[in-house]
This record gives C-alpha cells, structure tokens and sequence, in this order.
C-alpha cells in the first residue's frame, strides 16, 4: 500500500460582472475579431467592489467542500497559488482559513503566477505523502484585472478574474493497482532567465507599489509551447503512460493558439482538451481548477479517468500532473 493524493471534491467562482470584447473595445484600440483570432477569449469576469481574490477562493473552496462532503473543520492543510493576493501580508491563504473558521492547520501561498495551482498542487501532495497533513484545500485564486494597465490593449484584453478549487485527502492505495485513484505524478520547473519577458514592473521591494503587468507576447508564447511539451513528455514518460492513455488534458487557459500548438505537438486530440479560455480569459493561477471544475461539472471528467494538468507562466515557471480521478 502507498500514500497518495486524492481529488475529494472540486468547486469554482467567478465575479458577478462579465466584460465581453466588445465592452473592451470601447476602452481601448482594440476589436472583437483581432482578439478572438489571436487569444480565442470572447468574455472575462472582472472583479467589482467587494470581489477580491480572498473572497472568490473562499467562495471557491465552499464549494469544493460541498462536493466532497467533507466539513471544512477536517481541513488541515491549505495552499493557495496567487499573484494577486489581497494584502502583501498575511497570505490569502490565511484569510480563507479564518473565513472557513477551518483554524490551526498549515496555510500558505505560492507564487508562482500562472503555473501557481501546479505549484500548489505539487507542495500540497507532497505534504499530504509525508503525512505533515490530512485532509487540503489547493486554491488558484486571483485578481488580475487589479494588475493590468487598463490603457495598454497588449495586455489589458487577455486577462480575467476568478478562482478554483480542489479537496484533497491522504489515502492509502495499492500501487499495484493501474486504476487507484490519486495524483501519480506532478513535475515543477522554473527559469529565471526570462523574468523580465513577463513582470510586473513594481514590488513591495522595490518601488513600494503593485506596479503594472509587463509582457513580450511572442517571446512568451514560443518558450511556453516548448517548455509545456517537454514537461507532458516528461510526466508521460516518468509514469509509463502515452498520450493515448489521457481521457482529459485540463490546461492553463492562455490562449486558444497555446492549448491547439501544445496538443499538436504531443499528438492529442483537441476533443480531449478542456477549453474555457473563450469565456473566462486568462485567469492565471485560478484558470487549472476552474477549466476542471467546469467539466466536472458538465459531466465530461468523471471517476476513474486519467487526466493531465498543466500550466506554464511568469517566472518562467511551469509544470504538470497526471492524476487519476
Ligand atoms: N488589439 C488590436 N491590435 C493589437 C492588440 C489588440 N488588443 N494588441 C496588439 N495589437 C497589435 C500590435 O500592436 C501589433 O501591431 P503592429 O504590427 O502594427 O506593431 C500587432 O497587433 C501584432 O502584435 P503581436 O504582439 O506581434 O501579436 P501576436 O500575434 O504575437 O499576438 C498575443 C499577441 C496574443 C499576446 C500573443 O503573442 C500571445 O498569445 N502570446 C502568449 C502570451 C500569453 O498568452 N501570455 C499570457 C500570460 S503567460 C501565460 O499564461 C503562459
């Protein structure tokens, strides 16, 4: 028998207010058809007046919880991705633990922008294995819309707001067995080479500001096709697995040229590829959990399904984990 992750429960949340392109285009230089053609995003969610991250993932893991059966008192163990988080300090982690009044269990964040919920869900296994905790919420929960320059039409059209949510819990499982469930395998890199090709240009640091997102799209988009089929080969081949074997690839929801480049090149199907980028944009580290939460919900990932998730973001950073649902 061995200690694996199990995925209990999922949930979701987005903001009340939905922006579509054709409200954006009335903001800056921009038009529904460059932006459908270049991105594939039709629609985001933008936060309003009392939406911020900490109250989308506290929405988020109710609901997760709510699907897991699982009371949010037998929580021990929450690791929130962010690059938006609602105060520098405490980590909005922290803010959800109190707000699930789930008290006295480890809570952090990580930041690792849009790979956050690969990085939390690699650091949340890894304590659950060692049994350092129980029972987890993994969150990827942000803001963005607080961190774009609303008159830069580069980067202000590909961004949206949002949270998702996962319950994990301990559970022993004979490894023997190719159909017991739980995460198999999560592989995490970084580069920090290329951290000025996509930044935000202030810090608490070093101007004492959030500062503004920054971004060389090209260069961003050549590295992230290459570096996110390296990482599914290498997860594929770690765990004996072919890409034939994968009924669901949930990816980060970039752009719709990344998801169609990165399944070509690994040789999948788009009909496997969970797509929510055209009606929730690029949610960072919240865009994972909530692409998988909404085909949990639609029917299409069900138990005993093998699914591969990914992301690949500032930093850079990027990773990927096959699981079983
Ligand atoms: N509306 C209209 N025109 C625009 C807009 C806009 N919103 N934005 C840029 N343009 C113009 C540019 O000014 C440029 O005009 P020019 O030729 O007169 O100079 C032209 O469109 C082409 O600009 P490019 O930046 O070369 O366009 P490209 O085809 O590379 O598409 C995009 C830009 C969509 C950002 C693309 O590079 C991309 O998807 N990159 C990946 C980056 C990404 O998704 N990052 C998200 C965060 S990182 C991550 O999640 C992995």
């Amino acid at each position: 028998m061995t200690l694996r992750s199990v995925i209990r429960g999922s949930g979701s949340a987005l903001p009340a207010r939905a922006v579509s392109n054709a409200e954006l285009a009335k903001m800056v230089d921009t038009t529904d058809e460059w932006i459908v053609e270049r991105t594939g995003i039709r629609n985001r969610y933008i936060a309003g007046e009392g939406e911020t991250t900490g109250t989308l993932a506290t929405e988020a893991a109710r609901r997760a919880l709510d699907a897991a059966g699982i009371e949010a008192s037998s929580i021990d163990l929450i690791v929130l991705g962010t690059a938006s988080p609602d105060q520098t300090f405490p980590a909005t982690a922290t803010i959800v633990q109190n707000a699930l009044g789930c008290r006295g269990g480890i809570a952090f964040d990580v930041a690792a922008v849009c790979s956050g919920f690969l990085y939390a869900l690699g650091t949340a296994d890894a304590l659950l294995r060692t049994g350092a905790a129980k029972r987890a919420l993994v969150i990827g929960a942000e803001t963005m819309s607080r961190l774009l320059d609303w008159e830069d039409r580069t980067t202000c059209v590909l961004f949206g707001d949002g949270a998702g949510a996962i319950v994990l819990e301990a559970v022993e499982v004979d490894e023997n067995d190719p159909e017991a469930p739980g995460i198999l395998m999560t592989r995490l890199h970084a580069d920090g080479a290329h951290g000025e090709l996509l930044h935000m240009d202030g810090g608490p640091s070093t101007t004492g500001t959030v500062g503004k997102l920054r971004m060389k799209g090209r260069e961003v988009f050549r590295h992230a096709v290459v570096n996110l089929a390296s990482v599914l080969e290498e997860v594929l081949g770690a765990t004996g697995h072919a890409a034939v074997d994968i009924d669901w690839v949930v990816p980060h929801q970039a752009n719709a040229r990344i998801l169609d480049a990165t399944a070509r090149k690994l040789g999948l199907p788009e009909e496997k590829v969970v797509v929510t980028v055209d009606r929730h944009a690029n949610t960072s580290a919240a865009s994972v959990p909530l692409a998988f939460d909404a085909a949990v919900r639609d029917g299409r990932i069900k138990p005993g399904h093998l699914v591969m998730f990914e992301a690949m973001g500032g930093g850079f950073t990027w990773g990927a984990s096959l699981v079983r649902i």
